[in-house]
Parts: structure tokens; C-alpha cells; sequence
């Protein structure tokens, strides 16, 4: 086989077969083929597009170029989460306890922060003396007892995936659909859960701008959660707007504290309850979604969710003071009200503006290895269809340094406000399961 006659074949619009695409991804991530032959193929993929076939072969080549993790030790279902990445995304925060505290194991690994979107490893790293990375022994055994851990990505996690990523970055090839799916879900199977609930974000702060493409990248990856047999769902869900009230690590790992302690409603926690419930159906625990809602609504109300957040922060050997005092988790020096020029309903937030004002700040990092500042990040006072008098506060800025008006004054661009109060967009606008594809 020569990669030479696949480039040509994807380019002329036909497709390739299983052991095609396997040669592929195997020859490209030992160095047998070059850069230059695999950024063409892409290119042809970008252009002419790929069945689901080859999509799930693409997927599962690259899921098993590394390490495929075995959570079969693990009694009971393992479903995996996954975001397609958002501005103040605190939910598997909140999620991951509560699905916990109904007896499902949780076993998960999250990554870091990269530009304008957090990370979940991130907030957790905020707590004190919290250990993201565990042995693999330490992370199996600690599911089996207390039915979660939360840990930071290993780097031999489908490494075709991360070398093709690198190469279609610099290639104008990252925005194919096909592309993206196969990368999301090979990284989600190698990591070994028996299903998947996937939160596809559009909108201001996601990578999918446009409903449509949204919808259209969580149906394929439904696709390939079916071709592989793993139970998969996906909600389409709005990023139109931060999630919640904060941005920022120690701020979001407070925000999911507080909600965990029923003391905040919002979008937030709305959307983190349709997830948890989500995941108690994928694992099998109850049939339908009024039984799940009841069950996860139950644990928000007893605290379950919160003394099992509790549970998991002490076993990797954090502060676990901080869930009953949050003014533990690292606090930064300096307060600036970000205040309203004038007067209006607030239409639209820019979750992206946000999200790079949180970075900027040193929240997120610019680069890969960027050093963060784990205190730092925005409180929003005010969301979406709020009502603002002019010199009200829209937010308050957390930073360690002190700021000039000037700064203040320019997040405040990133709110617009109408004079009359906007209809509210719905916070999911598809769910996708195994019959819609
Ligand atoms: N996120 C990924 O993991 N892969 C992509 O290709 C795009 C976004
Ligand atoms: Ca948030």
C-alpha cells in the first residue's frame, strides 16, 4: 500500500477501506509517511468528506495508536462525559459527584485549559494539596471505593490523534467535521468508558459558531459511539452566553461548591442536572428521564452530591476544608467592578470575549505551557435578559494585579444591552441519541 494512491483515492471522492485507513494512521505515526502526504490526505478528507465507515475507522486506528485504557475492573457501566469546550464549562464538576452519589462509577480523565476554554483539571488543581495525577492503580482503586476519580489526561492517549491534530492546525484542515469527531471520540474510547454523553456547545464561545454544525458534528459522533457499540448521546447546548456565574479555576471549582450545596440556580446548574441524568440512563441505573431527574434532583437536595465531591477531594489528597469554607481555595487581590454605561436588558454576552478577558488575566493559557494563575477570572453579576441601570455592576474582575478603568471598561464591550426585554434562547437545542442516526 502506498499513501501516495489513498491521498489520490480520497482526493477523486472515493472511499477508502478499513485497512486503508489503519496503513494510514499507523504508517503516519510511526514516520513512514511524512507530514506532506498526510496534510494532502486531510486536505482531500476536508474537501470530498468520509462515510461513517471510514470515520470509525479513522476513529478506532487512532484510539488504539496508544494506550487503550481498561476500566474492566470497575463493576457496573462507565459512562464518559465529554465538552466540546465552553466559557465557564464548570458542569462535570457538578456532574461527575452526582452521578457518583447514585452509586456509578465515574472514572475520568479531563484535560487542560487551551485559549478562551477552561479545563476541568485546571479548577480542580485550585484546591489545595489536590493531586491530579494518580498511578493507574491508585485511580482504579479509589472508583472501586468510593466511585470516582477525576484525573489530568496521560500523554500516550491515542498519540496519532495528537500528532494529526498538531499537523491540521498548521494546515488549514482542523475544521472538517469528519476530522473533528474522529479525534474527539478516539481520545474518549482509548480512554475506555462503555459509553459517552457528549455536550456539543454552539455559539459565541464554541468552536461550532453555527447551530447547524453543531448538530451536524454530534450526529457523527452519535454515528461512531453506534458503529463501535458504545451507548452515546449528545446535547446540542448553548454557549451563546457563559454557563453560570464564574470564569475562572478556583472561582468555578467555588461555583460548582455552591451549587452542589443547592444554594444556586441557573443555567448552570440546569444544564448539569440534564447531563447527570443523561449519564444514569446510558449507564442502564433507570429507564427513563423522569426517574433519572428525580434520582439526581434527590442528590442535589441531600447533599449527596457535595459529601461525595467531598469524598473524592480527600482521597487524591486535596483540602477537603474547602467545600464547607470556599474562601480556602485560592482568593486573588484585587476587585474591579465592571459597571454599565447605560441602562438596558442584557441581549447578548460574548462568551469568547469573556473568555479571552478570563485568559488574558492568566485563568487560560495562550500556549500550550503557559503558567496560570489559578485565583484569577471573572463573576458575572449579570446574565442574559437581566435588566442593568447605568453605574450597576455587570462583573466583578478577580485579578492579580491591580487594573485602570481603561481595562474595567473594556470588558463591559463584550455585554449588549436593548432596551426591551429579548426572548430567552433555549439553554439545549437538539439531543441526539442512536435513532437519529
Ligand atoms: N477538539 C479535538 O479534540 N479535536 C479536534 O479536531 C477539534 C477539537
Ligand atoms: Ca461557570
Amino acid at each position: 500500500m502506498r499513501a501516495y494512491d489513498l491521498i489520490i483515492k480520497k482526493r477523486d471522492g472515493n472511499q477508502l477501506t478499513k485497512a486503508e485507513i489503519q496503513f494510514l494512521v499507523h504508517a503516519y505515526t510511526a514516520g513512514t509517511v511524512q507530514d506532506y502526504q498526510m496534510a494532502a490526505w486531510c486536505m482531500a478528507v476536508y474537501f470530498q468528506g468520509m462515510t461513517i465507515d471510514e470515520i470509525a475507522a479513522l476513529t478506532m486506528a487512532m484510539a488504539h495508536s496508544g494506550d487503550v485504557f481498561d476500566l474492566g475492573g470497575i463493576q457496573g457501566k462507565k459512562i464518559d462525559k465529554h465538552s466540546t469546550g465552553g466559557v465557564g464549562d464548570t458542569t462535570t464538576l457538578v456532574v461527575a459527584p452526582l452521578v457518583a452519589s447514585c452509586g456509578i462509577p465515574v472514572a475520568k480523565m479531563s484535560g487542560k485549559g487551551l485559549g478562551h476554554t477552561g479545563g476541568t483539571i485546571d479548577k480542580l488543581a485550585s484546591i489545595p494539596g489536590f493531586r491530579t495525577e494518580l498511578t493507574q492503580t491508585e485511580f482504579l482503586d479509589q472508583v472501586r471505593t468510593i466511585q470516582i476519580a477525576l484525573v489530568g489526561q496521560t500523554g500516550t492517549l491515542a498519540p496519532a490523534d495528537k500528532k494529526l491534530y498538531a499537523l491540521r492546525d498548521v494546515t488549514a484542515t482542523v475544521d472538517s467535521i469528519p476530522l473533528i469527531a474522529s479525534s474527539i471520540m478516539s481520545k474518549k474510547i482509548a480512554a475506555g468508558a462503555d459509553g459517552f454523553i457528549l455536550d456539543v456547545k454552539t455559539g459565541s464561545g464554541a468552536f461550532m459558531k453555527e447551530i447547524p454544525k453543531a448538530i451536524e458534528l454530534a450526529k457523527i459522533m452519535v454515528a461512531i459511539g453506534k458503529s463501535v457499540d458504545k451507548p452515546t448521546v449528545a446535547l446540542v447546548t448553548n454557549m451563546d452566553q457563559p454557563l453560570g456565574t464564574m470564569i475562572g479555576n478556583s472561582l468555578e471549582m467555588q461555583e460548582a461548591i455552591t451549587i452542589l450545596n443547592g444554594q444556586t440556580q441557573c443555567d448552570l446548574t440546569q444544564l448539569s442536572l440534564l447531563l447527570a441524568a443523561e449519564m444514569l440512563i446510558l449507564a442502564g441505573h433507570v429507564p427513563n428521564f423522569a426517574q433519572a431527574e428525580r434520582e439526581i434532583s434527590h442528590k442535589l437536595k441531600n447533599k449527596a452530591g457535595l459529601g461525595k465531591l467531598k469524598e473524592m477531594i480527600q482521597s487524591q489528597g486535596g483540602d477537603c476544608r474547602v467545600v464547607d469554607d470556599p474562601s480556602l481555595l485560592p482568593q486573588a487581590p484585587y476587585r474591579t467592578a465592571v459597571i454599565a454605561a447605560q441602562s438596558g436588558y442584557i441581549q447578548h454576552i460574548n462568551s469568547h470575549g469573556l473568555g479571552l478577558v478570563a485568559m488574558q488575566l492568566g485563568a487560560g493559557r495562550e500556549h500550550k505551557d503557559s503558567i496560570i494563575d489559578l485565583a484569577v477570572g471573572l463573576e458575572l453579576k449579570k446574565k442574559v435578559s437581566d435588566y442593568v441601570q447605568t453605574g450597576e455592576t455587570l462583573a466583578v474582575i478577580h485579578s492579580s494585579k491591580q487594573l485602570t478603568a481603561h481595562q474595567s471598561s473594556q470588558v463591559a464591550t463584550n455585554y449588549q444591552l436593548t432596551p426591551t426585554k429579548p426572548n430567552s434562547a433555549p439553554l439545549v437545542y437538539e439531543k441526539i441519541s442512536f435513532n437519529d442516526v
